[in-house]
This record gives C-alpha cells, structure tokens and sequence, in this order.
C-alpha cells in the first residue's frame, strides 16, 4: 500500500533528488572480469586492497591472474584492517600516496571497499584525515573533485559499499565510527560475483545480511526528499536525498529478497541459491540507502561500536573487541522501529511484509510492533545475539551511547521522526533484551 502522499512538496524541501550509483556487472565469475575493466579504464598500475583473511582464499588469486592476463601492473595491501580505523585509514593511504597508482580495485568486504575508497581520496587529494570528515565530527570539507577510477569487489552480503559514496571508520580517540560521504567516491565499476559467498562464515553472513536489511528498510522509511531542506545550489544535494522514489525500488527489492534468503543462506553453506540471491540483495540495497540514506539505527550503531567493552563476535578476527557492523546496526532496528512506525505506518507495514510478515489485518497502530516482531524471529532464527546486553552494555549505559550518537547528524537528520537525545537514551534501553 504504497502512500502517494509520502511526497508531497513542503514548505522550503527540495521537489527534486539525484541518483548516483557505480556501474554494475553482477553474476558468476564477475571479478574475473577485473583485468579487462581495467584496461576499459586506461589503467596501467593498480593498487589491490584485500584483508589478510581473503588474501589467502581464492578470489583474489582470480582477480590478480585477471590483470596480468590483461597486462595491468598491481601491487597488493593486505593489511586492511576489518572494522578500519582512523589510523588504518591513514596507513592505506600512505601505500597509496606512495605506489604511484593511476587506479585501484578492491577485493573484500566493506572494511577492503572503505579503506580503498579512503585511500584513493588521500591519494588523490592529500589532506588531514579530518579534513573530509561529516561534520561535526570533523571539517566536512566537501572533496575537491573527481578520484583514480576504483573496480570494487564485494565479497560479503553486504554493505553495498560496491556502490555507495561513504567511507566508514572508527575514530578511536573520539570513541565513535563515523564516515567520509561524497559523490566522488562511489567507485567507478562494481563486479559483483555471487560464488564469493560460498565462503563466508555464518556470523559475518548474518551480520552483512542484517546490515543489508537494515539499510533498505531504513532507507524506505527515511524521511522523503521533499522535506529535506533544500541545498543552496543543486550540485550540493546531499548524496543521502531522503526516500525518493527511485531508492523505493531497489529498497524494496532488497527486502523482499532478505525476507525469502537470510535464514537459509545463514543455515546451510551450501545453499548457492540462497547465498547468491543476498549478494544481488545487498547490491540493491546498497543502491538504495546510498540515494536515499539510513536513519536511526545506523546513527546509533556508531556509538554500539565505538564504545564496545570486551564483547568479540565468533568468525570474526578476535585481536580486539568489536561489534560487527551489521550487529551494531540491527539490535537496535526493533526498537527504533516500535518508535518510528506513527511516523509513516503503510512504509513499516509494507517494509514488514516485504521482509515475509503476515499484515492481513493490520491496522496503522500496529505497524511498528509488526515490523519489530519479524525482524526479532529473524534473529533468533540465526542465533543472533538477543540485544545489546548481549554484547555488553546495559541500561546504565544508554547515556553515554545516546551521548555517542547524537553527534550522527546526517543520519539523525534522516530520521521519519525526529529524536532527541532523551529519546535516543529510550531507545537504547529498548534494545537491550528483545527475548
Ligand atoms: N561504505 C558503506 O556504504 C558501508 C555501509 C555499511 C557498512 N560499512 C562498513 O563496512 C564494514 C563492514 O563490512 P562487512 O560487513 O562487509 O565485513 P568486513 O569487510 O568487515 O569483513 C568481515 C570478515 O569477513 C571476512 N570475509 C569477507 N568476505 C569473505 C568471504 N567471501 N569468505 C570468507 N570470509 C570473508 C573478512 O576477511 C573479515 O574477517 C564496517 O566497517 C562498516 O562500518 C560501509
Ligand atoms: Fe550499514
């Protein structure tokens, strides 16, 4: 029951919204095409980013065999930093100023995809590492202009960063995860290969994949383009234009596809079809939130990860505490779903039975704890954790998170309904214990 009205012009929004997304090639065998994309490009000497996990399983062997066939020059960082952080980012940006690249590709998930997108900008527009930063955090200094032409390999399901402007790290001295976002850093091609998921790990499948609903669903009930303040000049549109209804399709698309494979793809290792089918669901839904924008539970996702404890997720590295994205982001979907719902109750009500919800019946009231409801039976369906106490924290700590996330404005922004810092600390005590 989609909701015309939902974009209705008011008072000082922007009546129009841009669509930027990589070009895509998506199916079995696409990262082998990265040697001859790469000559497409006019590329003699790229730089490869990968992680130390996927440097030693064989897509990228695939993707280096590719550009020597195509007489591409490459060096290879491996030391990607899962999760990365400020001082990673500027260590990759180092290898990059110095290899004297006039390309990149990366080959992983979206710590590998950030981190070449980081370290192309500071390549291509040397800077302070703040400079770039969404403010307040750091400048928000736009980015100059265009970067190095950048082939992006996603190998988990995902992030969508293939096709996405942001780049995220985590600010350790500030203790929060924030990001860089500009058109220019979208990379220029996205090879999209379903097989890479046959490797992954059950935690780091689920993660990606929630990370993946969250952000369509997130993206389909943001609030709409039309009451975004309106930029002073069109070329300033933000990337995140608010719902539009562009993002609406592949928004919706994602979800229905993460309702029908999340579960199956998580159960069985072997299941391609499952596993292939939330690659293409993370692709689209990566072109959506990067049109449209995240909103709540993203914001608040950066102060779950910055102030972990001890908390470390099975199957993924154990060197130091984290909370994986995808984890940050969806132990705090229901509850900010309960609050948001009155805002646009048809978007949580279709949003849930896209994901596979039973909405016969439903009135507008009951739209949030519709939607909440199935995204809990998914998680226990995948034995995810059961809340934020399960990995840490507890209800004396929803100050300080809140405090945490406040500062997430381009995200907060985005938000159907507005909160305040008093609601941010409510909805992190929401969260704490679902089951
Ligand atoms: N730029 C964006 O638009 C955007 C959007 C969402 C999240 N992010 C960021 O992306 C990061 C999370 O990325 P992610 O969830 O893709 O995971 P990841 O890149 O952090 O990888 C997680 C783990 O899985 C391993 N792995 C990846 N692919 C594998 C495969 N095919 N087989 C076996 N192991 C594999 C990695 O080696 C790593 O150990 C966070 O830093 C998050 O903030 C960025
Ligand atoms: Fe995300």
């Amino acid at each position: 029951m989609p909701c015309c009205h939902y974009y209705m012009l008011q008072e000082g929004g922007d009546a129009a919204f841009t669509v930027n997304v990589s070009q895509l090639t998506f199916g079995p065998g696409a990262i082998a095409e990265t040697g001859d994309r790469a000559r497409e490009l006019g590329l003699e000497r790229v730089a490869l980013f990968t992680d130390k996990r996927l440097a030693a399983l064989p897509f990228v062997e695939t993707v280096q065999r590719s550009l020597r066939e195509a007489g591409v020059d490459y060096a290879v960082y491996a030391d990607v930093e899962v999760e990365p952080t400020d001082a990673s980012f500027q260590a990759a940006a180092q290898f990059a100023q110095d290899g004297r690249f006039d390309g990149f590709v990366s080959v992983g998930g979206g710590s590998v995809i950030d981190t070449c997108k980081a370290a192309n900008l500071f390549a291509t527009h040397p800077a302070e590492l703040a400079a770039y930063v969404n403010a307040p955090i750091g400048e928000g200094r736009p980015v100059p202009g265009p970067l190095m032409p950048h082939i992006a390999c996603p190998t988990t399901s995902g992030t969508g960063s293939e096709t996405t402007g942001v780049a995220v790290f985590d600010f350790v001295a500030k203790k929060l995860k924030t990001g860089i976002a500009s058109k220019h850093m979208i990379p220029t091609m996205a090879l999209v290969d379903p097989d890479t998921a046959a490797t992954l790990p059950a935690t780091v499948l689920a993660a990606s994949g929630f990370d993946a609903l969250s952000h369509a669903l997130e993206c389909y009930t943001c609030r709409p383009h039309t009451m975004r303040p309106r930029a002073a000049r069109p070329s300033v549109r933000p990337l995140y234009n608010g719902a539009n209804p562009w993002s609406d399709l592949p928004a919706r698309e994602a979800l229905r596809l993460v309702g029908r494979y999340l579960v199956r793809a998580v159960a069985d290792r072997a299941d391609t079809e499952a596993r292939g089918q939330m690659t293409y669901a993370a692709t689209l839904a990566g072109m959506a939130f990067g049109n449209g924008g995240c909103h709540l539970p993203h914001g608040m996702s950066y102060a779950v990860a910055g102030l972990v404890r001890d908390f470390r997720a099975a199957d993924y590295p154990q060197a130091h505490p984290m909370v994986p994205h995808g984890m940050a982001v969806i132990l705090n979907a229901p509850s900010v779903y309960r609050f948001t719902a009155n805002a646009c109750p048809e978007r949580h009500l279709d949003g849930a039975a896209d994901l596979g919800a039973d909405i016969r019946g439903a009135t507008s009231a009951d739209a949030g704890e519709i939607v909440a409801r199935r995204i809990i039976e998914m998680m226990q369906a995948t034995q995810f954790p059961h809340g934020l106490a399960a990995v840490g924290y507890r209800e004396a700590d929803a100050g300080a998170l809140a405090e945490g996330a406040f500062p997430q404005k381009r995200l907060l922004d985005n938000s159907p309904r507005p909160a305040t810092k008093e609601d941010l600390a409510e909805l992190f005590r929401g969260a704490m214990r679902y089951w």
